[in-house]
């Protein structure tokens, strides 16, 4: 089929044909927004290594929540930073922790938003791993029932979901078992299951005071090099009962994000990370990049890659564009 008869650009050079057909679509409902909890009251301060993010005490949250559902929000993700930290993150189950509390004032002013939580041990325990450790090693198994507390504290507040982030194996299904035997059998759980060992979370770490203070995730967390490895992942918490599965970091591993797509029937989230909207914002700031198309842009190839869903920090401003 020779040029001339067949010629690409007869749709699109005018914007309506363009639309017609347009391949892939950014919607609101496809963006979840993660937010940072601290307790006390009236708090709203920005964190210094995510510009525009901040760290909100719960009645703050529920404000967030109303200004984010009034511009079209539909989904969060709660972060906790607690009061104290100890050698087994015992913080991330009390019912009197920042996330709890914030999942109920969200809930009670905006009760249609969808409240997930990401159940992980880093942010709680004293050494900023996200498992329980021994003689300087990350164990596995007496993590589980830890997680298993802290997600059912989480849903007990009410959170309608609960994103696990540890990468301990075997944590979707103790989870699991947790909550049906709680009677949350109808709570679904997304799991980060291609979740990689990146660099580019350094600016999470600060916001979320949670990086290790020895040694490093690479125990627990995939080898960025990993492919294959990825659908194994995939797999096994598919089969332990996650309902969506999450690829993170989303830019860097579009490939991770399309294999997986090509692989599963299920939702599929990608997490645009912190260093990813950093770097974004850095060099729109340095005046080398335009913000919003770029932002758009980079939303938009992780949906194209696959993903269902998009977990970024760059939500706000995409749902006011869009
Ligand atoms: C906690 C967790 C991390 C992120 C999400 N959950 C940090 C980590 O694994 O060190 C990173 C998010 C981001 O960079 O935006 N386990």
């Amino acid at each position: 089929m020779p040029w001339p008869i067949h010629r690409p650009r007869r749709i699109r050079e005018r914007p309506a044909l363009r639309d017609l057909v347009r391949e892939t679509r950014l919607a609101p409902a496809d963006l979840i927004y993660p937010i940072f909890i601290v307790s006390g009251h009236n708090q709203k301060r920005p964190i210094p290594s995510l510009a525009g993010q901040f760290h909100l005490s719960p009645d703050q949250a529920a404000v967030l929540a109303k200004s984010f559902s009034s511009r079209g929000g539909r989904a969060l993700l709660l972060f906790g930073l607690p009061d104290y930290k100890d050698e087994v993150g015992s913080s991330g189950a009390d019912p009197q922790g920042p996330v709890p509390l914030a999942i109920q004032a969200i809930k009670s002013a905006v009760p249609e938003m969808v409240v997930i939580t990401d159940v992980c041990l880093c942010e709680y325990t004293s050494h900023g791993h996200c498992g329980l450790v021994e003689d300087q090693r990350v164990k596995n198994d007496p993590t589980l029932p830890r997680l298993a507390e802290q997600a059912l504290a989480h849903v007990r507040a009410g959170a309608d979901m609960v994103a696990p982030s540890d990468m301990m194996d075997g944590r979707v299904g103790a989870i699991r078992r947790a909550l049906d035997e709680a009677g949350y059998e109808d709570k679904p759980i997304m799991a980060y299951s291609a979740k990689y060992a990146s660099a580019f979370y350094g600016p999470f770490r600060d916001a979320a005071d949670s990086a290790p203070s020895f040694g490093d995730r690479r125990g627990y967390q995939m080898d960025p090099a990993n492919r294959l490895e990825a659908r194994v992942e995939v797999d096994l918490d598919l089969a332990e009962g996650a309902d969506i599965v999450m690829v993170k970091p989303a830019g860097p591993y579009l490939d991770i994000i399309r294999e997986i797509r090509d692989r599963i029937d299920r939702p599929l989230a990608a997490y645009q990370v912190s260093g990813e909207m950093a770097m974004i914002k850095a060099a729109a700031t340095a005046g080398l990049l335009d913000f919003q198309a770029v932002a758009l842009e980079s939303l938009l190839g992780i949906k194209r890659a696959g993903a269902d869903l998009i977990l970024t920090y760059l939500a706000p401003e995409a749902l006011d564009w869009l």
